[in-house]
């Protein structure tokens, strides 16, 4: 099992973040752009390192990365992935393994020895609930396009070409895209395996930490077993669009997610207040079940210095949910949930971020402070 969450959870100190990017161990080019340097571990990566300690500025595009998803990594494979097409030229033709002592190397380095132990202890608590947790629907913890999603979707992304994705995308606002993305039998079962959760919580009186801090009620999927298959949700079916809608924020090179669900109806959450999430792109698809009002709004994207400024009649946009239909927008544009108004509805969220990213921007600690938060504006 990969940790992507509790990596990006890792509270860092921004001193130590600004050595990624000028710091000692840091250099900075002449576009005053920063690279990391890379300090070994072990004597294997020593001599590998000592001709090559640097990685590439800017990512080989032309490299094929392999797939990392089949090993037990303290990082999200997305990001082993990312990171590859930066390696230096000889380090493309070593093995698998040394490039994964390499990578881990680099990523370790920029995380001080406090964020190293939260981390570990963030994976025992990971590892605690997987191995005492029984699923309940156990084809839910591998993809399945074609039970996953509505025909029309699968079609598509395999297509992968802009046409076909607008074939089956509205924009009913500038930046917000929506689409009949997941199958009703896979909602059901879904909604029912977190019921199963809930239920094991409950029984078990175990602790769990809720997907952020203005949602009260809900789970986050990936520390029950499912974040290998919100990885391929995020590679294969989220990244496509994102590529082609998105470019701005990075949107062929998301690597990291957070992925949960979010429950509002009575003694549930009622309703959430306008914010932005913390994330370069958000996923939101209602589950179901039954259930009146729990719109979502938009209001138009604003920078940090501007986050609280007026919304113009042109970014106002109303949303109704609708099992199964899914809502695509940047972390930034500013949105909340009006109330609940009877029954209860369960929605799916997965934060799409660029991890990789805000590391060489000197950034991360942006994530791990605020991925269990949501900026709420006034
Ligand atoms: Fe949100």
């Amino acid at each position: 099992m990969s940790l992507d969450g509790s990596v990006e959870r890792r509270r860092s100190e921004p001193s130590s973040m600004q050595q990624i990017g000028n710091g000692s161990n840091g250099i900075v080019n002449e576009n005053g752009t920063s690279m990391m340097l890379y300090s070994p571990s072990s004597p294997q990566s020593q001599s590998q390192s000592q001709s090559h300690q640097r990685l590439r500025l800017n990512p080989n595009t032309d490299h094929n990365p392999e797939n990392y998803e089949d090993l037990q990594l303290d990082y999200n494979p997305s990001i082993f992935t990312s990171l590859e097409r930066y390696l230096p030229p000889s380090m493309l033709s070593v093995t698998r393994q040394l490039k994964v002592q390499y990578m881990s190397d680099i990523l370790a380095r920029y995380l001080p020895q406090g964020e190293r132990i939260r981390a570990q202890k963030h994976r025992e608590y990971r590892q605690k609930i997987i191995s005492n947790y029984q699923p309940l629907h156990k084809e839910l913890y591998t993809m399945h396009p074609a039970t996953f999603f509505d025909p029309s979707f699968v079609e598509a992304i395999n297509k992968n070409t802009e046409e076909s994705l607008r074939n089956i995308i509205s924009e009913p606002s500038p930046g917000v895209y929506t689409f009949k993305m997941l199958h009703p039998d896979f909602c059901e079962m879904l909604l029912s395996e977190v019921d199963h959760f809930e239920k094991w919580v409950s029984e078990t009186k175990f602790r769990i930490m809720r997907p952020n801090t203005m949602n009260k009620f809900g789970a986050v999927l990936d520390d029950f077993g499912l974040e290998t298959m919100l990885d391929k949700l995020m590679d294969d079916f989220v990244r496509p669009i994102s590529k082609v809608f998105y470019p701005e924020v990075g949107g062929a090179t998301l690597d990291s997610h957070h992925g949960f669900v979010v429950e509002y109806g009575k003694d549930r959450d009622n309703e959430l207040g306008f914010h932005v999430d913390d994330s370069e792109v958000t996923l939101n698809v209602c589950l179901g079940k039954q259930f009146s009002g729990g719109e979502l709004f938009f209001r138009g994207i604003r920078c940090d210095k501007h986050v609280n400024t007026e919304s113009q009649p042109e970014e106002s946009l109303d949303y109704t949910h609708e099992p199964g239909q899914a809502v695509l927008h940047r972390g930034r544009h500013r949105h909340g949930a009006r109330a609940t108004r009877s029954g209860h509805r369960i929605n799916l969220l997965l934060w799409c971020r660029r991890y990789l990213e805000r590391i060489r921007k000197g950034k991360a600690h942006a994530i791990s402070r605020n991925s269990l938060l949501r900026t709420e504006i006034s």
